[in-house]
């Protein structure tokens, strides 16, 4: 696993990885010190701000997770942001944004010899460590006279810095022995992100992102419990249709999921 000696430096990150704006969507990265939550302050200014941008800081008071959750992290050491963004693509491939993040930070994750996988729907675990959790993406759609999409990202990076710490299932790139700054993981996010989006935009987008989350996924071809908003399936998780469904065989029929939590009960071989 590559590694790298960069200490942060809170005066100029920023202007360090600004040149890694440079051939993608994002025109600006703004960092702020504290916040609630850069993805409420984002779906907040989806309105005014015309240009896709991004939005970091060092401590959320009222970070959120998926269905409802809250996200936590100590101040400074993880990569707290949200990206605000115009979709240039069909209204039915909005959801299919939540994959090309993940998408990006596994690719990102390779580049430093670091191979994650993404478990269904939205979370990047660490197959090697018993699939512990090491970032995870929440996307929101907010409608107006233009549509935005903001999708925001908790990576952590410096914390926890054992089992000991933070949730159960979490793990952090210091626990695998990765030193990396926050600046550094940012602009290798940035630019495998912008390069999924890319491949969203084409015709066939959905099924390339399709076919590649297949290939990442820590979730197809197990046998799962999938909790829903009001059921349990138990059954063999089969495939992901183009919009991002989860299918699962329940011994009887297929049946797609669109939200929901997994847990995977026996692992593929
Ligand atoms: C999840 O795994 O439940 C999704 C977590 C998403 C957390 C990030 S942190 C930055 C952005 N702002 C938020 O309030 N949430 C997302």
């Amino acid at each position: 696993m590559k590694s790298n000696s960069h200490t942060e430096n809170k005066n100029i990150p920023l202007k360090k990885i600004e040149k890694c704006l440079k051939g993608t969507r994002f025109n600006e990265i703004k960092r702020i010190e504290e916040t609630g939550s850069t993805n409420a302050d984002l779906v907040l200014r989806a309105s005014e701000a015309p240009d896709d941008i991004v939005l970091v800081t060092d401590h959320q008071t009222d970070g959120k997770g998926r269905l409802g959750r809250v996200w936590e992290s100590p101040k400074g050491l993880n990569l707290l942001c949200s990206f605000l963004l115009t979709p240039k693509w069909a209204k039915d491939k909005n959801p299919l944004v939540t994959s090309a993040l993940a998408l990006g930070v596994v690719d990102y994750l390779s580049t430093i010899g670091v191979s994650a996988l993404v478990k269904w729907p939205n979370d990047i675990v660490i197959p090697e460590r018993d699939n512990k959790k090491i970032s995870g993406i929440l996307a929101e759609q907010v409608e107006g006279e233009v549509e935005r999409i903001v999708v925001g990202i908790g990576f952590n990076i410096s914390w926890p810095t054992s089992s000991q710490e933070g949730p159960l299932d979490a793990i952090s790139l210091k626990m695998l022995g990765a030193t990396f700054d926050r600046w550094t993981v940012l602009a290798g996010i940035i630019e495998n992100f912008e390069k999924q989006l890319k491949l969203l935009e084409e015709l066939n987008g959905a099924a390339l992102l399709r076919r590649s989350l297949i290939a990442h996924s820590a979730t197809i071809g197990n046998q799962v419990r999938v909790e829903t908003a009001n059921n349990i399936i138990v059954g063999f998780a089969k495939d992901l249709t183009e919009e991002g469904f989860l299918v699962v065989n329940d011994g009887n029929q297929d049946l797609q999921v669109n939200a929901g939590d997994v847990v995977n009960l026996r692992k593929k071989i």
